[in-house]
Parts: C-alpha cells; structure tokens; sequence
C-alpha cells in the first residue's frame, strides 16, 4: 500500500474511534480543533487521491450532493406501532394478558425509554453501513440514506457477526441542539420547529444532506435484526451487542423480573424525565425472550410483546387573564398571554408566548377565554388552541404605538412582526444590552434584567460602548451593589474585551447575523473595517451568505450610529481584527499548551485566543509534545497526566508573565 494510502487509513481508523468516544459514549479524548485537524488532513488527502476514497470514511459526514425526492423502500419485515398503555392499570392489564399467553412459564421484561423522536432502520453490509430508511407507513419508507450517513453516532462500520444485518431505533435531537437551532432560526427570522421531534423530522427529511448534518441529530438503537428477524435469542443480549458494535444504546434501560419492577422503572423516568438531555414521552416495555415474542405473536396492528407505557401530555387548561407586548432589541413587539398560573408537568406556567398577531388571529383568541397550554421542548409555554370562550371576552388589539417609548410602529410588507423604529427606545436598548452581554456572546456575567433596567433608567448606558466607561463610583449608586460586586462586574467587562472578532460581531446585534454567520464573517475578511466596508456583492461572495443577510450588514453599516459604536468598541480596545496565522515570530512560538480547570479570569476560549495570538499552539490532550499545562480550579485527569508524563504545570499568572516575556 502507498504511504498516503495507508495513512488514509490510519486517519479514518483513528477518527472513527474519536466519534465513538464524543458521540456515543460521551466521552471525549482529544479536543474539537484536534478533530477538526485531523478530518482536514484526510480531506487534503482524498482530494489528491481521489481513487482512494471510500464511501464509508468519516469525512463523507458532511453531506454530499442535494436530492430531488427520496426512492420508497420496502421494509425487510414491518415496522410495527405499539398499543399505549396510559396507566397502571392498562400495564397490568397487558402483563395479565402476557402471562396468561405464556400459560405459566417465566418470563422477563426490558423497559427502555420511549425517545420522542422518528423510528428509522439501518442497514448494514459486510460490516459497512448501506441504507437508512424512514418508518413511513411502515411497511413502505423513505431512503434517507445520505442524510443519515451525517449522523455521526451512526457508525459507518462496524465489527458484526453478520454479512448482512438491520438495526431499528429512534433519530432524535436533544434539547441542546434544539433550542440552538430555534435560536439560529429566530435570528434568520425563520419559522421556529415547535419541539424537538418535528425539528429531528424535518431536519431528516430535507433534500440538502448539508442541512441535515449541520442539525446535530442523534440515533439511538432498540433492534438488531437479521433477515427481517431478530438476530438474538433475548433482546436485552441484543441491546449490548449492539453498543458493543459501536451503536449507541440507550444507558436507561433495565432487565425487569416483574411488572412491578417495570412500574418502578416508568415511575422513576416520570419524574426525572427532565433530567434528561433529549425528551421523551414514555417507556417501551418488551418481553424479552425472542421464542415468547413468536409465542405472542401480533394482533392485526401491533405486537402483543410488547406495550408502550406513555406518559401524560405536558398540557393543561388555563385562562388568559391579559395580554402584554413586549419591545425586542430589534423592535419587533412581541404579545405575551398573562395566565392565572397553572402546574404544567411539574412547573408552574403564568405566562405564554403568543407570537405575532397573525397567531392571535389562527387562534381565535380573546382575553378571558379559557386556553390549552404547552410545554415541550421549548423553554417558553405556548397556547395551543382556545378550549372555551370566555363569557365577556375582550378582543386584543396590537397597540399602533410602541408601548415602552410612545413611539412609530410599523410593519412592514412580508413580515409578521410590528416593529418600534426608534432606535433611541428604551426597551430595544436593554435587550440590546442583554445580547451584547449574554453567553455566547460577550458572555458578560452579572449583567441581567434588574442591572440593565437600572443602568439605562438612569441614563448610565445609552448605548453598549458605555459599558466600557463605567466606573466604580456609578455603580455603587445602583440598588443592590456592593463595593466587591461592582469590581467584579467590572473586571467581567474588562475580561470582554478579549473576545475574539466573531463575538464582537455577534454583539453588534445585525438583523440575520448569528454566531455562525459571525464567524464565517469573520474567517473570510479578516476584521470588522474589511467587514463595514463591503458591498453586499462582496459579502455574498462569504460561504452561507445570501441577498438579505448581506443587504442588513450594509444596512446597519451606512447607520452613523453603528459606525460611531464600532469607534467607541475600537477605543475601548476591543479586537477588531481576526488572527488567520500564528505569529511566527512571538513569545510563545513553538510552544504548546493544554487547558484543564476553570481559570480564575479567563474563560478557556479567552486563553486559547491570548495563546495563539502570542504565536502558541493549544492542543485538547496532554502528550509528550505538551510544553506547559495550563491548570486551574478542579482541574482533572489531563493534570494528573501532566504530572505522570513530567511536563511543567503553570496558573493563569504564569501564563501571563510567559506572553509578556517575563518568565
Ligand atoms: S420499539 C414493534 N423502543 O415509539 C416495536 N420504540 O409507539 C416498535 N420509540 O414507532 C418500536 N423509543 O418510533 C421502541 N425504545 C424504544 C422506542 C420506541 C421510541 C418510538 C418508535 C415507535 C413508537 C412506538
């Protein structure tokens, strides 16, 4: 074999295993950049070589060309629904059922969670993965298949005793991934998916492979079958082969000797359902036994060995009491229901987001009627649908004026949302503020509601720049502010400054440009001048923007006001400017570090930026190559490797003396 070849190889052995670790056992051994690295050189690799690609390498994950529809494909044996048991009673009922078919012999149940998401099943060939298809009507699905090859627990290959196999289980998306994907989509003004199963469906069911692999969904097995049946004797051997393979099983799962074992089992993910990061809706209960599995057999729709426990809806009956409008940073108003609070799953609701007015209008909707309202996945209740009129029902107009400063509302052809146009409004600067500050972006800690509403009351802060001129002496006139909790905040503004340019970006609050669109920004013109000088022809030349996020960035740059905020964020010192290449020629040239702990100034992106700009090099695991650690508080095992292997362990303080030169 050719040296590249075999690298190849080595490269593909190698990010398999580190996908394993990150996506199915949660357990990750090297850091993203050290995966991104390695994925790049296998890229470089198939490129040049392009007769040595093969179907099944990690780098095919990022979804290949767009599809006009998807083939229908028959399912090697149906995939069947379940009959619901929705309580105690209905469960015992089926294992009285269960028990007298078995006609005396013992038997065993597996209880696993019920995944909220959409069934799929996958085949495998000579250990390679084959085709994915959707449950469809259940015995006719779609072929996903690349779509599915981005999921990246789905191994591509894997090690089985089988020429040829199927697994069965659930795509799902967990919340994380959700509400990032809602975020983004609020920040594009898209429609928002209204919980995680219909996000995992629609994101499964696109033509464009790239969408479905830049959703992160996640799959999760609960069948292997080979030759349209299962390929064990006991699923619950099953379960373990499979994760053995390298598939992802669900950790909750628990071999039951007795349906009261089962009830304990529901009972408890009843109440820590929350806990969990994806949603689920239930718990599946399944005889064990393959050979008492043919002895059920199957009524005309659904196994008789099998029975999914559900749990209750996280809906309930309220009335709206009002009908309030909130101003958002970019003016949109915003109706929120006011409820007379009611317990929905376990947490109290007294308010529900409406939307728009076009909302109000579907719904049918009037202050004093009686609502059915929703949580799911998302964080903020919803009212699904009116349940009775209220008597004396009052109907809910949107106010014509912006109901925090008085001023012009308008709305504008194509949008479902009125907007406040004074960009002076009060409400439109706090939550300007709150963006700029908050996680993920500026990521200033301690600035919340209660400071912002005081600082702009008090004419403190008119605009964000202000932030960096506040002084010690005016906070301590605010409410609630000590002496200690105003250097902190302080120091907290202070420490934004070092965020790297897609933050900065990201804070300046762009109709259309997020995080992503940030960086992307960021990567292709190199500072925030080159950014706020392009015409939107150039800015659609960036990978991912269109027409219209180019349109708002120009828009937003020919604002004097904008341009006077970049001056003043210039004058505080922030970073305007994006780093391409490693100074060759800097204080920590030809060095590495490794990050483990919480540093007490820096967050670990702060240290990596501080690093790398110093010419340094930030590696995610400690090895021989290491030259310092960098350890804070509750640093963990990479210290104690460090320590192991004799590589010099250093603070924050020291880190800093190195790039200064001073050690
Ligand atoms: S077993 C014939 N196990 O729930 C057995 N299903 O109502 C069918 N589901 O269509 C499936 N988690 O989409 C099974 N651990 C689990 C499951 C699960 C979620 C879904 C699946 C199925 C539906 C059955």
């Amino acid at each position: 074999m050719q040296d590249f070849a075999r690298e190849a190889e080595t490269l593909r052995a190698e990010l398999r295993r580190h996908e394993h670790l990150y996506y199915v056992l949660d357990q990750p051994e090297i850091s993203d950049a050290e995966y991104d690295a390695l994925i790049r050189r296998l890229r470089e690799i198939e490129e040049a070589h392009p007769e040595i690609e093969t179907a099944d390498s990690p780098t095919g994950r990022v979804g290949g060309a767009p599809r006009e529809g998807f083939a229908k494909v028959r399912h090697s044996a149906p995939m069947l629904s379940l009959d619901n048991a929705l309580n105690e009673g209905e469960l015992r009922d089926f294992d009285r059922r269960v028990r007298e078919l078995l006609a005396g012999a013992e038997y065993a149940y597996v209880a696993e969670l019920k995944l909220d998401g959409l069934s799929m099943a996958v085949a495998y060939e000579d250990g390679r993965f084959r085709q994915a298809v959707t449950r469809g009507d259940g015995t006719v699905g779609e072929d996903v298949t690349e779509n599915a090859r981005t999921i990246r627990s789905l191994p591509l290959r894997v090690e089985s005793a089988w020429a040829s196999f199927e697994v069965r289980g659930e795509t799902v998306m967990n919340r994380r991934a959700f509400e990032r994907l809602n975020a983004e989509r609020d920040e594009q003004e898209q429609t928002r998916f209204a919980n995680p199963r219909n996000a995992a469906a629609g994101s499964l069911r696109v033509l464009e492979p790239r969408v479905t692999a830049s959703r992160r969904l996640d799959y999760y097995t609960y069948f292997l079958m080979t030759g349209g049946r299962f390929a064990l004797p006991s699923h619950w051997a099953s379960l373990d082969e499979m994760a053995r393979m390298g598939f992802k099983v669900n950790p909750h799962r628990k071999l039951c000797a007795s349906v009261e074992e089962v009830l304990e089992f529901c009972a408890h993910w009843e109440m820590h359902r929350e806990d969990l990061p994806y949603e689920i809706d239930g718990v599946v209960v399944k005889v064990d036994s393959v050979a008492q599995r043919e002895a059920l057999g199957f009524t005309s729709k659904a196994p008789r060995w099998a029975i999914a426990y559900k749990y209750p809806a996280r809906q309930e009956r309220t009335t709206v009491i009002g009908i309030e409008v909130q101003v958002g940073r970019t003016g949109a108003l915003t109706p929120v229901a006011h409820l007379q609070p009611v317990a929905v799953g376990g947490v109290t609701v007294s308010r529900a987001t409406l939307h728009n007015e076009d909302e109000i209008a579907r719904l049918d909707l009037k202050i004093g009627d009686e609502v059915i309202v929703e949580r799911s996945g998302d964080v903020i209740p919803k009212v699904v649908r009116v349940w009775a009129q209220g008597a004396g029902r009052t109907a809910f107009t949107m106010p014509a004026n912006c109901p925090v400063c008085g001023g012009r509302v308008v709305r504008e052809e194509g949008e479902s949302a009125r907007r406040c146009i004074n960009v002076d409004c009060p409400a439109r600067l706090k939550e300007s503020i709150l963006h700029f500050a908050s996680r993920g972006v500026m990521n200033i800690d301690g600035i919340g509601e209660a400071l912002v509403d005081q600082l702009v009351d008090r004419g403190l802060v008119k605009s964000v720049a202000d932030l960096y001129q506040l002084t010690g002496a005016q906070l301590a006139t605010l409410d609630r502010m000590g002496e200690k909790s105003a250097a902190k905040l302080l120091a907290h503004i202070a420490r934004s400054k070092l965020n790297p340019l897609p933050r900065v970006i990201a804070a300046l609050g762009i109709r259309f440009v997020g995080g992503r669109t940030a960086t992307l920004l960021a990567e292709a013109l190199g500072s925030l001048d080159a950014i706020a000088a392009a015409s939107a022809d150039d800015l659609q030349q960036v990978k991912e923007v269109g027409p219209k996020v180019a349109e708002s960035i120009v828009q937003f740059f020919r604002e004097p006001r904008n341009r006077e905020l970049v001056e003043r964020l210039r004058a505080a010192n922030l970073d305007l400017t994006y780093l391409f290449d490693r100074p060759a020629d800097g204080p920590l040239t030809g060095l590495t570090f490794v990050l483990t702990g919480a540093l007490p100034n820096l967050s670990r992106e702060q240290a990596k930026a501080l690093i790398e700009r110093a010419g340094g090099k930030v590696a995610g695991s400690v090895s021989k190559k290491t030259s310092y650690v960098v350890a804070g508080e509750d640093a963990g095992r990479k210290l104690d490797k460090a320590r192991a292997l004799g590589i010099a362990v250093v603070d924050e303080g020291t880190l800093r003396s190195l790039i200064e030169g001073r050690a």
